[in-house]
């Protein structure tokens, strides 16, 4: 666990989790942090005490007492948001001290009751606010369904810190720099390559919320922005500001200048006309990622999906339907609300087809509005005239893609 000074009476405690699957399912290559908050004035406020995973609560207080903090001394516990990797301490907390008073929404408090048996409980609307004395004064400002209902901002005034909890997070785990400025451009790259891994994979369900907390921060005079995931942003704050709100156009269909192939072959008949594929991707510049199903992770698959201009699924018929692992792909990326991509298919099958049928129904099931250029499906092995079709699809989808490129804001 590291201890990071933010700002005359502000601390940072963060630690690296990896080897876990985020949420039960993801699984996230690059690790995560995990991190806290501690705002100093007469009284001490907690924000997000999240230190439950290692099972070691002594963790925690011997780097609280390192910053000069007695965990006794502790008032006031601000829980952003219940999820336990920002709540998890609480129980352990309450066994050393009976008195402290845990800040949060009114949804968190029904959540924080029911979860952790807890009642001393002061629930905030927007624009309440806690004097900690010595100038520190938070207050708090609920940004529901980011990515759950309970969710909220804490603000402190002095400072113009932003506590913004799992908006503007990233995976991804630290080293030795945790600020902004001090990010390699390498580390700026890995951050916001794990920002989208994060926004896709846990937020994107949830685009038209957090549109309204991007809007909501805004509204705020930020200097640092100090997220419960991922580094703190004190040289420009607005450089996540503005990747969430090029994330969230992502989420619409918009994407980076690259093209996935979404694929899958059963006997290598489909696989013959990918490698046709990425032979003139290469050939017209193009740059493009390829994920075989079901070899790539489901973390990957979606935020390479999410990421990308537009997208070329190469999957065959199996059983009167599309080859599974490509359809549980695309049902993924429906129930993560990915809309709008610019989409061309291929595949194969061996007598009546089928697995087109599938796929539009998935599209129009999940309301995904993906527009398609025309599919094209071959017998068996593809001919000539197959991969013909074949180009012209690529081609005019590199075409309707450029209309769908958002690189910077
Ligand atoms: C388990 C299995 C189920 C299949 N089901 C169908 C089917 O329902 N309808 C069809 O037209 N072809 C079906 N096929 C044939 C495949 O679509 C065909 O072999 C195709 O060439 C496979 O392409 P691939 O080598 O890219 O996987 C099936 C093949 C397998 C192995
Ligand atoms: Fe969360
Ligand atoms: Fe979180």
């Amino acid at each position: 666990m590291k201890k990071i000074k933010i700002a005359n009476g502000i601390h940072m405690l963060t630690m690296n989790v990896e080897d876990i699957l985020f949420e039960g399912i993801w699984e996230i290559a690059n690790g995560v942090t995990l991190n806290s908050y501690i705002v100093q004035g007469e009284k001490t406020a907690i924000i997000d005490g999240v230190i439950n995973w290692d099972g070691v609560p002594e963790t925690l207080y011997a780097n609280l007492e390192e910053i000069g903090v007695d965990p006794q001394n502790i008032d006031y516990l601000i829980v952003n948001h219940m999820e336990p990797d920002h709540s998890g301490w609480i129980s352990s907390f309450r066994k050393i001290k009976d008195d402290f008073t845990v800040i949060c929404t009114e949804k968190a408090a029904k959540m924080v009751a029911s979860f952790y048996g807890e009642d001393k409980i002061r629930v905030v609307k927007e624009g309440d606010t806690l004097d900690l004395g010595k100038g520190k004064v938070l207050s708090f400002h609920p940004v529901p369904n980011v990515h759950w209902p309970d969710t909220m901002y804490t603000y402190e005034r002095e400072t113009k810190t932003l506590f913004s909890c799992d908006m503007f997070g990233t995976f991804g785990r630290m080293g030795d720099h945790c600020f902004d400025d001090e990010l390699t451009s390498e580390e700026t790259d890995f951050f916001e390559s794990e920002g989208i891994r994060y926004y896709s994979n846990v937020m994107a369900t949830f685009t038209p919320s957090l549109r309204k907390a991007i809007d909501k921060a805004k509204a705020l005079e930020i200097n640092i922005i100090a997220p419960g995931h991922g580094p703190v942003y004190r040289k420009n704050p607005q450089k996540i500001i503005d990747d969430y709100s090029r994330f969230s156009l992502y989420a619409d269909g918009a994407g980076k200048n690259e093209v996935t192939i979404l694929w899958g072959s059963m006997y290598g008949m489909t696989k013959k006309a990918v490698n046709f594929v990425e032979d003139i991707l290469k050939r017209e510049g193009i740059k493009y990622n390829k994920l075989e199903m079901p070899l790539e992770s489901e973390s990957e698959m979606v935020a390479t999906v999410f990421k990308s201009a537009a997208i070329i699924i190469g999957a065959p018929t199996y059983e009167y339907n599309l080859f599974p692992p490509v359809a549980a792909a695309l049902n993924e990326l429906g129930r993560k609300k990915i809309t709008g991509k610019t989409a061309f298919r291929f595949g194969s099958y061996g007598w009546s087809g089928g697995a087109e049928k599938e796929l539009k129904e998935i599209i129009e099931r999940n309301k995904m509005n993906w527009g398609f250029i025309e599919s094209v499906e071959f017998e068996g092995a593809p001919k000539e005239e197959d991969l013909k079709k074949v180009e012209a699809g690529i081609l005019e989808l590199i075409e309707k893609m450029r209309e769908k490129i958002v690189n910077r804001i």
